[in-house]
């Protein structure tokens, strides 16, 4: 089959399509024939090395998680899904024809929606849904400011935020306040115009999927008592004592099928949709990792592996 790879840690262009054995699903997993990969930051800094000294890979290495595709093969002990099954979740090696998926990582791809649209939601569903649901226990009738509005994670926590009855605050450059706008948000700050912390008021939480200074800038818009969920680097516990705010992480959050099912479930109700951003074949993997680290964009960015 062929797969986009990398032989050493680098630059975009070490990501490589090659022909590489199909993997064999193990017990409990599905073969799937993998339709669409969507593309997540982790992908990238992987590739780039950042993460080499606490995960370790094994090179080669196939990166990608999400996954939208139909069941090709089932392993050991799997009931639940058959050959020729449409699903999406969260797989190993999705940058490929084919990749093996543990079947707890699926669940069954709504018609409603094309396997484009499909492979951005594992991630990005499961992260917005874990910072505001288990993490900052968010309430109808709160306050929320969502950072980075519009990419892969900050377009879905919008629009939980707006389905679960808050209302939502949202920062994006200039290109993307109309599209934040049309995901529900109630309030969208240009922050390319318009500092933040002069424009949202109180919130109850902040949901960062910036980081950096717009994490520094944060602590001061919570109300007290309020948290900071922090998703695109660490938490700081003690500046958080000083501003009397709580904050946490959200670090990987194991993709299961009970929460890709309730995102499917929206989907087909209408009150999420699925944001596809830039699309590419599988042949430009390192375009859309260039992309990608850019930090910029709307949606998620998504490899078109097979029509
Ligand atoms: N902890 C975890 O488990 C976890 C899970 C998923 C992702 N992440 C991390 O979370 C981060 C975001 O992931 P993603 O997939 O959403 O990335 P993404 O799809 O690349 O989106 C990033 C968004 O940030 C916006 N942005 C950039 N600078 C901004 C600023 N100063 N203020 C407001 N918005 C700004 C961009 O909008 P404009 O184009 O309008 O600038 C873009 O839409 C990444 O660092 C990723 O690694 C962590």
């Amino acid at each position: 089959m062929r797969a986009a790879r990398f032989q050493t840690y680098g630059p975009p262009a070490a990501l490589v399509v090659e022909d590489v054995p199909r993997p064999e699903p193990r017990p409990g997993e599905a073969l799937v024939r993998v339709r669409a990969a969507g593309v997540n930051a982790f992908d990238w800094k992987l590739r780039a090395g950042y993460l080499k000294d606490f995960m370790p890979l094994e090179l080669p290495h196939i990166p990608g998680l999400d996954v939208a595709g139909t069941v090709e093969q089932i392993g050991a002990g799997v009931s639940d899904f058959a050959p020729g099954d449409a699903v999406f979740g969260r797989g190993t090696g999705t940058y490929a024809e084919y990749a093996t998926a543990s079947v707890a990582t699926l669940a069954r791809k709504p018609d409603a929606i094309t396997f484009d649209q499909a492979a951005t939601l594992a991630v990005g569903g499961v992260t917005a849904w874990a910072g505001l649901f288990d993490t900052a226990r968010l309430e109808p009738g709160q306050r929320l400011l969502v950072h980075g509005g519009a990419g892969g994670v900050g377009s879905l926590a919008v629009q939980l935020g707006r389905w679960k009855g808050v209302h939502v605050i949202a920062t994006t450059s200039t290109v993307n306040v109309e599209h934040v706008r049309s995901l529900g948000a109630d309030e969208v700050i240009d922050y390319t115009k318009t500092n933040f912390e002069d424009a949202v008021g109180e919130v109850d939480v902040v949901l960062d999927t910036v980081g950096g200074e717009v994490t520094d800038r944060s602590w001061s818009v919570l109300k007290p008592g309020g948290i900071l969920v922090v998703v695109a680097s660490g938490p700081d516990p003690e500046k958080a004592a000083a501003h009397g705010v709580r904050t946490s992480g959200v670090r990987a959050p194991e993709v299961t099928r009970p929460v890709l099912e309730e995102l499917a479930k929206l989907i087909e109700s209408g009150s999420l949709a699925a944001q596809v951003g830039q699309v590419f074949s599988l042949s430009e993997a390192a375009q859309a990792h260039a992309a990608s680290e850019t930090g910029h964009g709307r949606g998620r960015i998504v490899l078109r592996v097979s029509s």
